[in-house]
């Protein structure tokens, strides 16, 4: 039996971590603690979990009680190093959510603190673990395209989903490093784990012109917004149970306002993204992401030496917002043949695919081999960013960044 403890008490610390590790890993785990600043979401994991979870109200305190064999880390993106840092320097393995962190300056931090003490760093990248990404690490790993020479890799939010990261802290670049780095980290990685190679050069554009203050008829949060009857982005945080009970009944405590308007003006992160990246092994790559799409989903294009493969995840979003979804992958071979395949999804689809409940069982009970690498390491969640964080410099300063400016090992490039 194995002991944790969570710090950041959030959705996503609290649905996908603490509820299925006391409902369905009480054999080999137990949650021995939480912490998070706003008092109201640590009840709530109590609540959610229907057993009574020990509350701390200081993080040190709870690793010093509690002596875990690890520390599960899920508050805000820009929270993330200084629990991974404390964590590890008093001698805990830390199982960490992406994004690892958002500034160069935390990540060199965070690859010496784990240089220093050999505590073992988890990112959990679920993308890893979804159907469709697995197969494609199969495929590539097989040699089906050859050595690979350039990738095309565009990512689409629909304006529900990608609308939400407007709403709250990840709309604040100090907060989550910006969707390039928030969410782009999944993408990034994905693509460093099926090339093996390592991000070398960046180069990115950059717009907010669909959320922001791109509309006269805005508010401060839908809840007292005057055109919250016609607007189509209104969110009702009192009517769903999730968001009231996480987010609403907790506000006046910390002020995390969850349903704020998605054209304010303190909106600083963009809405639609073009990268290039150059890879140490001479491979390319144009990707984009896009927050507005009217069907959610992503094509992945991958050229290599022997054929091209392209795969496709498509989900269509139906009136009421349940969602359709569709995995395929295409392989074309220098034979002139055409291989079609679908990828089923697991665990009925919820949890990212079936991605969440094959990475919890991974990490609660272990691979029983891990032959494709699916469990990531602190240097994956280095190199993910790394990419994400030179293409806000590069849209910044408006100039292509070498990521060997901020990582040593890679100056040679
Ligand atoms: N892998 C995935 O698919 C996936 C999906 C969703 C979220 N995430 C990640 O999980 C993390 C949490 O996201 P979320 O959606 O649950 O956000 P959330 O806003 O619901 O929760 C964030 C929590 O952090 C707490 N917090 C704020 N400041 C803090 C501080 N200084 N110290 C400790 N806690 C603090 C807040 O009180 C809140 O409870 C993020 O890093 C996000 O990137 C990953």
């Amino acid at each position: 039996m194995k002991k944790y403890v969570l710090v950041g008490c959030g959705m996503r610390g609290v649905l996908s971590y603490a509820v299925p590790m006391v409902k369905e890993f009480s054999d080999c785990a137990e949650l021995a603690g939480v912490y998070d600043p706003n008092k109201g979401r640590m009840k709530l994991v109590s609540r959610l979990c229907e057993k009574e979870i020990p509350a701390f109200d200081d993080f040190d305190t709870m690793l010093d009680t509690v002596k875990p064999d690890a520390v599960i880390v899920t508050p805000r993106d820009c929270d993330h190093a200084e629990y991974v840092l404390r964590a590890m320097e008093k001698g805990y393995d830390v199982i960490v959510e992406k994004a690892l962190t958002t500034t160069f300056e935390n990540a060199v931090k965070i690859r010496e603190m784990k240089e220093k003490t050999g505590k073992n760093l988890t990112v959990t990248f679920n993308l890893r673990y979804h159907p469709l990404y697995k197969r494609l690490k199969e495929l590539i790993a097989s040699g089906v395209v050859g050595k690979v020479l350039s990738v095309h890799f565009e990512w689409l939010l629909n304006t529900n989903h990608g609308a939400d990261y407007f709403r709250r802290w990840h709309s604040r670049r100090e907060c989550s490093g910006s969707l390039l780095v928030h969410k782009s980290t999944h993408h990034f990685d994905i693509i460093n784990w099926l090339l093996e190679e390592k991000p070398v050069r960046v180069n990115a554009f950059g717009t907010l012109r669909f959320y922001g203050p791109n509309r006269e008829e805005r508010g401060e949060r839908c809840l007292t917004c005057p055109y919250k009857k016609k607007c189509r982005f209104y969110m009702d945080i009192e009517a769903d149970d999730e968001l009231r009970q996480f987010y609403y009944e907790n506000e006046a405590e910390d002020g995390y306002i969850r349903d704020r308007c998605v054209f304010s003006d303190e909106i600083s992160i963009e809405d639609s993204v073009a990268v290039n990246v150059e890879y140490s092994g001479g491979a390319i790559m144009n990707y984009s992401l896009t927050a507005h799409s009217p069907y959610e989903g992503c094509r992945l294009v991958i050229n290599g030496t022997d054929g091209r493969l392209e795969a496709t995840e498509r989900k269509d979003q139906i009136v009421d917002y349940k969602e359709v979804s569709a995995q395929e992958v295409l392989i074309f071979n220098r034979r002139g043949e055409k291989i079609r395949m679908e990828i089923p999804l697991g665990n009925g689809g919820e949890g990212h695919g079936g991605a969440d409940e094959m990475i919890r069982d991974s990490l609660f009970r272990g691979l029983s081999n891990d032959t494709l690498g699916q469990n990531a390491s602190a240097e994956a969640g280095i190199m993910s960013i790394a990419i994400g964080m030179a293409a806000n410099i590069s849209m910044k300063e408006k100039r292509q960044v070498a990521i060997g400016e901020f990582l040593e090992e890679l100056k040679e490039y």
